[in-house]
């Protein structure tokens, strides 16, 4: 039986001291997800990219990018990142991982409605975000919460790897 969302769950601001829970949750989510959908090589290579702990407190300090931790009976297992340029009409929500074990629960509902919510404080008028082509089961949460594929783009991230991707936007 698919269980609901924990009277113990909140979702908090990430804050200095939460970068190496969140660069090990993260590797731990990356390495089962996307093993079926990029290379382990390009797995690796993104993970140093994205979650080195001194780049996540360098973001934090930073104040531009809204970081987010869903945490169950006291246990970090889930983040969001995002942000808006200055005059952005859009909010990027950058980020969105619950771990395997906590997923299906309305957790991943909660973080979006989170990054929306800070969408519309900044005065934007939609959510966007790329997602691989391949990532069915995020496509399908996607949609679920209201977003739309928008187009299809391929990025050059270095290190000989690409992204291949959606852009996913959502009103609010
Ligand atoms: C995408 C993700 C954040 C959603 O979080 P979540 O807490 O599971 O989200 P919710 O419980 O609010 O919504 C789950 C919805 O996702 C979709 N989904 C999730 N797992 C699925 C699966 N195995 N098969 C089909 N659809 C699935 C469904 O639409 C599901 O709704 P349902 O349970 O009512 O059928 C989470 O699945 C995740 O972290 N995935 C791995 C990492 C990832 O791909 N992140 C997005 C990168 S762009």
């Amino acid at each position: 039986m698919r269980s609901g969302v924990s009277p113990a769950a909140t979702i908090e601001p990430v804050v200095p001291a939460d970068a190496e829970a969140i660069a090990a949750l993260a590797g731990e989510i990356w390495r089962a997800h996307y093993a079926d959908i990029i290379s382990g090589a390009q797995i690796e290579y993104m993970l140093q990219q994205r979650y080195d702990p001194a780049l996540i407190r360098a973001e934090l300090a930073g104040g531009d990018i809204g970081w987010d931790k869903l945490v169950v009976d006291g246990v970090i297992v889930g983040y969001a990142a995002y942000y808006a340029g200055v005059q952005a009409v859009e909010m990027k929500l950058d980020k969105l991982y619950v771990h395997h074990d906590h997923q299906r629960r309305g957790y991943g509902g909660l973080l979006i409605e989170r990054a929306a919510a800070a969408a519309r404080a900044r005065g934007c008028k939609a959510v966007m975000l790329a997602v691989n082509k391949a990532n069915a089961k995020a496509i399908a949460a996607y949609k679920k919460y209201g977003f739309r594929i928008r187009e299809a783009i391929v990025q050059d991230i270095g290190g000989g790897f690409v992204m291949d991707d959606y852009v996913m936007v959502k009103d609010v």
